[in-house]
């Protein structure tokens, strides 16, 4: 089975930034010139997904928009011959075939519950979540993380989740995966689960393999969502449904390849500025010196 939806939660109120989420969502903070929330949808479109719906809320019509044409500003970048520009702007848009739609979260109960809030637009079929804080970066020679777990998807036809080593004394921060027998799973890339704890503190971790924001989901996830168990943090988390759905089926982590920019956070969100600002080559001859400048007098 193919995955054709994907989940994006959108809804938070992003108090980490403040203050200018105030009246900006994080999604919109930009990497270099780019929205978050455009990173995270191109991986989607990339992978082959066909429906990308956004789980959002009051005061973030503005990410709808961004993936809207912009009728006036497209005819005065043609005007001026700012063709280049203008094909920017028009490659924002979906791809032919391809949607952006959204629904809302009404409260902010959990992760779990934005998920289940997406429903019914995903229907009964597999589907994947991104979480546009996670940007995960991949460099030309390997394929977007999205497209490596749909791939890995076609193969296992299960339940799989993108995972990391963290510093053990960071378990609190993440969901973390119990593995079925570490020894077994050591090194490997798809790694059975036999349990997941959300937000664990170092000394009860079952492991530091961290879950990132990249899932691909089957649909007996929704009915464990929808029993409204609150957990970690007293929200709905989506950890604990993926946990509970281990009693029906198998669920893997994924070992995947790239680099994950934590973007929920204030250094990571500058590591990632920093590190892609330095991809673009029109950026990075004037970067250079002022960052080695930077070191040597910090040092
Ligand atoms: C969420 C998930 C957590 C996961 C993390 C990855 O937590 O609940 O399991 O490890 O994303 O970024 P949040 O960062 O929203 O607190």
């Amino acid at each position: 089975m193919t995955i054709r939806t994907a989940v994006l939660p959108v809804a938070g109120l992003g108090t980490r930034f403040l203050p200018v989420t105030k009246s900006i969502p994080k999604e919109m903070l930009p990497v270099v010139d780019r929205p978050l929330i455009q990173y995270v949808v191109e991986e989607a479109f990339t992978a082959g997904i066909e429906q990308v719906v956004l789980v959002s809320s009051s005061g973030k019509g503005v990410l709808e928009d961004h993936f809207d044409s912009h009728v006036e500003l497209e005819m005065a970048l043609a005007a001026k011959g700012k063709d280049e520009l203008l094909q920017l702007v028009k490659d924002i848009a979906p791809p032919q075939g391809k949607s952006i739609s959204a629904v809302r979260q009404s409260a902010p109960l959990g992760l779990g519950h934005a998920v289940l809030c997406a429903r019914p637009v995903v229907g009964n079929e597999p589907f994947a979540v991104l979480l546009p804080d996670d940007l995960i970066w991949t460099d030309g020679s390997t394929s977007a993380v999205l497209t490596q777990m749909v791939e890995q998807f076609d193969e296992i036809q299960a339940s799989l989740i993108a995972v990391m080593e963290v510093s053990p004394s960071q378990t609190n921060l993440y969901g973390v995966i119990d593995p079925y027998d570490p020894e077994l799973d050591d090194g490997n890339d798809i790694i059975r689960a036999k349990g997941f704890v959300e937000k664990p503190s170092p000394e009860v971790a079952p492991s530091n393999l961290a879950l990132i924001g990249r899932y691909i989901l089957t649909p007996e996830i929704f009915p464990l969502l929808a029993n409204g168990k609150k957990g970690a943090g007293g929200e709905i988390q989506l950890t604990d449904a993926i946990s509970a759905l281990l009693e029906q089926q198998s669920v893997f982590g994924y070992r995947f390849r790239g680099v994950r920019y934590d973007c929920g956070d204030k250094t990571g969100y500058q590591m990632a500025n920093l590190a892609l600002s330095l991809q673009r080559s029109e950026m990075r001859d004037e970067l250079l010196p002022f960052i080695k400048k930077q070191l040597a007098d910090w040092s």
